[in-house]
């Protein structure tokens, strides 16, 4: 008896260990016609905790590694992300931010009190230039946010003109008496940040008439052309986005939408490191809910704007859990498991397909704040693993998106149902990316690809790990790091590949 009651433990531990679903997913190359726009896979750095100072700036003295300020450790790891464009300088922050206070010598620039975070004092040491000069040193777009809430329409109109301007007038003048020869190229013009709550609590009718009276006086300077942005709504507030879409038109390039994933508004938002399954599977869930919020905000703009001239840009995503123990209250450092790569690869997925209208995304944030790619800590960083799924997609960054189609089993999860596979398909210099991952805990995939296309030749990499929680630390900063995968075969235009449970996956088809 004892010997069979053990046997029956020993089939089903094998059948839970080898659970495996069957999946598929055909690719469409035939009606691929969109380019994904590479600054889908743009960032945000805001002045909040150690974003700035201690993670991307240590400034010129300090005994951290550094190249004329810039943390020599961190930016070796960005600039392999290739990132396209940089957000700064916030967030809330923009709407109390006063550029003049952080140009000219670094001495003789003011203090500032971080209101919107902790009441952190800081030195204004890093500024407009050291901002441009980080973007040019990165090849990253700079996206400008404007100071709307606080600020004036002359004190906009004057920091345009002291970047881009390379005419003799006042402000060109400035800068070029502050070091700086030759203006930047600044296309991305924020005109206010979350202007329906901490940038200014107004209402979408005054906003957008506040918006025409910016947009007008900032103006464009000799070749530079500035794409503005519309402050826009947060998650499925589509009145705001009505509103603008009328009001405002075609006056604005871009609107935003800022969707978090997080458990809720109140109270505790739940550990970053420590959560039950259930919690896992539903902040999944709350992830893939941006595309509801997505195809509602574009609902609402094609009605005034079917020829997709205004893009919508979300402009802050990610996840966001409750601060780190320890850690300033405030100052939102939070780490990043390997929950928070999924939340990044379902996410990125989902702006692909939507590349039509979606045309930039800037996860919050880069450094040690949010879903962030590095955690610093004195002189020690660690690489997230946000941060390698952000270097394993680069490869989507202005490819032809081919569309697909996925069949796959569900999770019911308080009721709701969450698809257990999420991919995405381009195309570029003749190589097709896939990115795939299995959300399941517990089962892994034979997924069925049907490329529609001839392939020769393979190539793959993994991100997973044993446990979802896994994360880097300083002391263990290569938990999670992608491998080389090779779990796949391919017979003529058919592609199997095997998806073990919890885990992200980047084919290359030649
Ligand atoms: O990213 C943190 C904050 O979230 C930003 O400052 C604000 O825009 C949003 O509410």
């Amino acid at each position: 008896m004892k010997k069979h009651i053990f046997l029956l433990i020993a089939l089903v531990s094998v059948a839970i260990i080898s659970a495996q679903e069957q999946s598929s997913i055909s690719l469409r190359p035939d009606s691929a016609k969109q380019i994904i726009n590479k600054n889908i896979y743009g960032h945000f750095a805001e002045h909040l905790g150690t974003c700035i100072y201690g993670g991307l700036w240590v400034g010129e003295n300090s005994p951290i590694a550094n190249i004329n300020g810039y943390r020599k450790d961190v930016f070796e790891a960005l600039k392999k992300l290739e990132i396209p464009v940089l957000r700064w300088p916030g967030g809330c922050f923009a709407d109390e931010y006063h550029w003049m206070d952080g140009v000219g010598a670094k001495a003789n620039r003011p203090k500032l009190v971080n209101n919107n975070w902790g009441g952190t004092v800081e030195d204004n040491s890093f500024g407009t230039h050291e901002f441009l000069n980080l973007c040019e040193m990165l090849g990253a777009e700079p996206y400008i946010s404007g100071n709307v809430g606080s600020g004036s329409v002359e004190e906009l109109a004057k920091w345009v003109q002291y970047m881009t301007s390379d005419s003799d007038n006042p402000m060109a003048n400035l800068r070029r008496q502050n070091g700086r020869e030759k203006a930047w190229k600044v296309k991305y013009l924020g005109v206010g940040n979350e202007s329906w709550g901490c940038g200014g609590d107004m209402l979408p009718e005054y906003y957008s008439d506040l918006y025409r009276r910016y947009a007008i006086y900032c103006r464009n300077y000799d070749d530079n052309r500035l794409f503005k942005i519309a402050s826009g709504a947060s998650d499925f507030d589509y009145n705001w986005t009505d509103v603008l879409m009328k009001k405002i038109g075609n006056k604005m390039n871009g609107i935003s939408v800022h969707y978090y994933t997080v458990t809720g508004w109140n109270g505790s938002k739940g550990s970053a490191t420590q959560f039950t399954p259930d919690e896992y599977y539903w902040i999944t869930g709350k992830c893939l809910d941006i595309e509801d919020v997505i195809k509602g905000h574009i609902a609402i703009m094609d009605k005034y704007d079917t020829k997709k001239n205004i893009a919508l840009l979300v402009d802050e995503w990610g996840t966001w859990f409750d601060e780190e123990p320890g850690t300033v209250r405030g100052h939102l450092y939070q780490q990043n498991t390997m929950r928070d790569a999924f939340v990044a690869a379902l996410s990125l997925n989902i702006f692909n397909k939507y590349s039509d209208r979606v045309k930039m995304a800037n996860i919050a944030q880069i450094a040690n704040v949010l879903q962030s790619m590095v955690l610093t800590r004195d002189d020690k960083m660690v690489l997230t693993p946000t941060y390698h799924v952000f270097e394993m997609y680069r490869v989507h960054q202005d490819a032809l998106h081919i569309p697909l189609e996925i069949t796959c089993a569900t999770k019911e999860i308080r009721g709701r149902q969450v698809p257990l596979v999420s991919a995405s398909a381009s195309v570029k210099n003749n190589l097709t990316h896939i990115s795939l991952a299995n959300i399941s805990l517990d089962s892994s995939q034979e997924i069925t690809i049907n490329l529609n296309a001839k392939a020769t030749n393979i190539t793959a990499r993994i991100l997973t790990s044993k446990n979802i929680s896994d994360h880097n630390t300083f002391d263990k900063p290569e938990t999670v790091k992608p491998a080389d995968f090779k779990d796949f075969k391919l017979t003529g235009n058919t592609l199997k590949v095997k998806l073990p449970a919890k885990a992200i996956v980047m084919l290359e088809v030649k």
